[in-house]
């Protein structure tokens, strides 16, 4: 196990679009889910992305506490080539962090639920309905996989800042 560097936004690399994890990929994956469970943990945040430590995989990890989404809790997921559908479009205004931006929130308009799909790390089919906070890390992390950093899907940019400087907390 070891944790990894964190690429932070402006490394070109969290711009890439991942590519699909194949079977040839898979002896690798043990390893990379080990780190980016201690690379996460070591942060202290609720997602991450393997483009966040430089691997050009579609993988992605996260766990959402039952704090924060009305007592709804999520175990740690691991979810290998996830692919979204949006279940209603309803935009929902809510404050989101990264740990390749630290110290900054910003409000990102999401879909309010949607269905994910992918495979666990035992390449056992995962699909389920998400909504609210759960919906919205779904959605933050798969964008990594896409070069997609929530700050470039922030609107009001007013609403974008420094997390001890925030007070203004639509959505949350
Ligand atoms: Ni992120």
């Amino acid at each position: 196990m070891s944790e990894r560097t964190i690429l932070r936004m402006g490394d070109p690399r969290l711009l890439r679009v991942a590519r699909v994890v194949e079977e040839a990929d898979w002896s690798s994956i043990p390893e990379l889910l080990e780190d980016m469970r201690d690379s996460m943990d070591a942060a202290g945040g609720t997602g991450l992305a393997a483009p966040q430590i430089g691997v050009d995989l579609r993988v992605v990890i996260f766990e959402v506490a039952a704090d924060r989404d009305g007592g709804i809790e999520v175990p740690l997921t691991v979810l290998i080539n996830p692919q979204i559908d949006v279940v209603n479009a309803t935009l929902e205004p809510g404050l989101e962090g990264c740990l390749s931006v630290p110290g900054m929130r910003g409000v990102v308009d999401r879909p309010v639920a949607i269905s994910y799909t992918g495979v666990d790390e035992n390449h056992q089919s995962i699909h389920r309905q998400a909504s609210g906070f759960h919906a919205r890390v779904v959605q933050h992390e798969v964008d990594h996989l896409d070069g997609i950093l929530y700050p470039m899907r922030i609107k009001d940019l007013s609403l974008f800042g420094f997390s001890d400087e925030l007070t203004q907390r639509p959505g949350t």
